[in-house]
């Protein structure tokens, strides 16, 4: 009997709908030659104009609606008419931390045959794991505003960093690093201006290397990181830090590694108790929407990640060998440097799978 897994498929806005419609072609596609699995996949029509019609991004049953899923996969959203604010804490934000999804995932890696854009970064400099705490910091949504439209107006936007939250992130992050060829865990902070969350983290980065005795481990203040990234790019492995810094870093690792559009993630509930959710790095990309032209890797990229939480390893690494046998034989989207469409990239990649 073929395992069976159901997946909620949520598209989004933008090009969400573009980038997932070929993830799902190429998810069946390796479903198919498997034969080992099933995916069946429902659609659930959440974003900017589900909210046009109907006042919510999530509805009132949302998150229990999704826990009967084995996996979510989503697109982007965002829309050029609704402040993002509430586009993404109604629906993205809004899912994240109240599944307790609190690792997102982010693998970086130069393709195959692809150009780093910086003339200091050879191709396999480029392999890194960024592991970004995700259900607190920066993004704990405490805050706001009084005495509106004043000149005395005042907002806050309080981050909240807590020893549960920073130990448990910093396990996985220290247990990545460990199942990796080389040990090796940068732990990114702002320890030297932000001298309570951040001076916290660091400790207990410290409490916690103890359990990891055979993973080499340094610290980078998130400034002088960004230059590492870009002129020393082999020193590094794995990555963790705060929710925002790693937003940051990841979309800049991605560009150096070719394009935003090949950046995949994996949001995860470690413990499994509800579902994990996968997505391209990148938003709704309003400026290229409908013209087809959308790269689609980051998104493939996310089903592959998917299929490997799922514990379909092979598939997975069937779909990352047909991705990288598409770059190297230059069937990529224009960002990239290719001449070919979505649909043409994601054709590619499914005639590509088992080769
Ligand atoms: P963006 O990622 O949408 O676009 C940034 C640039 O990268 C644009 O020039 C875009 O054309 C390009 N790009 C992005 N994805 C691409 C792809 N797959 N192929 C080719 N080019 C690609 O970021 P933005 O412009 O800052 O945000 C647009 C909207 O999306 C905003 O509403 C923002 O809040 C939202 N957003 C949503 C998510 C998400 O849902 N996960 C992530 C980031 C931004
Ligand atoms: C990402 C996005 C989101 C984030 C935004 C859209 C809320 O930029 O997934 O990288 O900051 O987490
Ligand atoms: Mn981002």
């Amino acid at each position: 009997m073929p395992r069976e897994y159901k997946i909620a498929s949520m598209p989004g806005d933008g090009i969400g709908p573009e980038v997932i419609d070929a993830a799902l072609d190429v998810l069946n596609a390796v479903a198919r030659y498997s034969g080992q699995f099933t995916l069946s996949f429902s659609n659930l029509p959440w974003g900017s104009d589900f909210y046009k019609a109907t006042g919510t991004y999530l509805p009132s049953n949302g998150l229990e609606t999704l826990k009967k899923y084995d996996a979510v996969l989503f697109g982007a959203v965002g829309a050029p008419d609704i402040p993002d604010s509430v586009s993404l804490w109604g629906l993205l934000l809004a899912m994240r931390g109240p599944l307790q999804q609190y690792v997102n995932v982010r693998p970086v890696k130069c393709l195959s045959s692809i150009e780093p854009v910086s003339r200091h970064v050879r191709p396999k400099d480029i392999d890194w794991i960024f592991v970004r705490e995700n259900s607190e910091g920066e993004y704990a949504g405490q805050g706001g505003r009084t005495h509106s439209g004043f000149d005395w107006e005042v907002a806050t936007e309080v981050a909240i960093f807590t020893r549960h939250g920073i130990r448990r992130i910093m396990r996985f992050a220290f247990e990545t690093a460990a199942s990796r060829p080389r040990k090796l865990l940068t732990v990114v902070t702002k320890s030297n201006a932000q001298r309570y969350g951040l001076v916290l983290w660091d400790e207990i980065a410290g409490e916690v290397s103890k359990e990891f005795p055979d993973v080499k481990w340094d610290k980078m203040l998130v400034d002088a990181m960004t230059v590492r990234m870009v002129r020393n790019p082999q020193s590094l492995d794995t990555i963790v830090g705060t929710n925002l810094h790693i937003d940051i870093l990841s979309d800049l690792a991605a560009a150096l590694a070719g394009s935003v559009g090949i950046a995949a993630s994996a949001n995860i509930d470690p413990t499994r108790k509800g579902p994990s959710m996968f997505e391209p790095v990148h938003g709704s990309a309003f400026d290229i929407t409908g013209k087809g032209i959308a790269n689609p890797l980051g998104a493939i990229w996310s089903s592959a990640m998917m299929l490997e939480w799922l514990g379909e390893t092979q598939s997975s690494v069937l779909i990352m060998n047909a991705i990288e046998k598409a770059c190297a034989e230059g069937n990529t989207t224009g960002d990239l440097g290719g001449k070919l469409n979505t649909k043409q990239v994601t054709a590619a990649i499914i005639s590509n799978i088992g080769k």
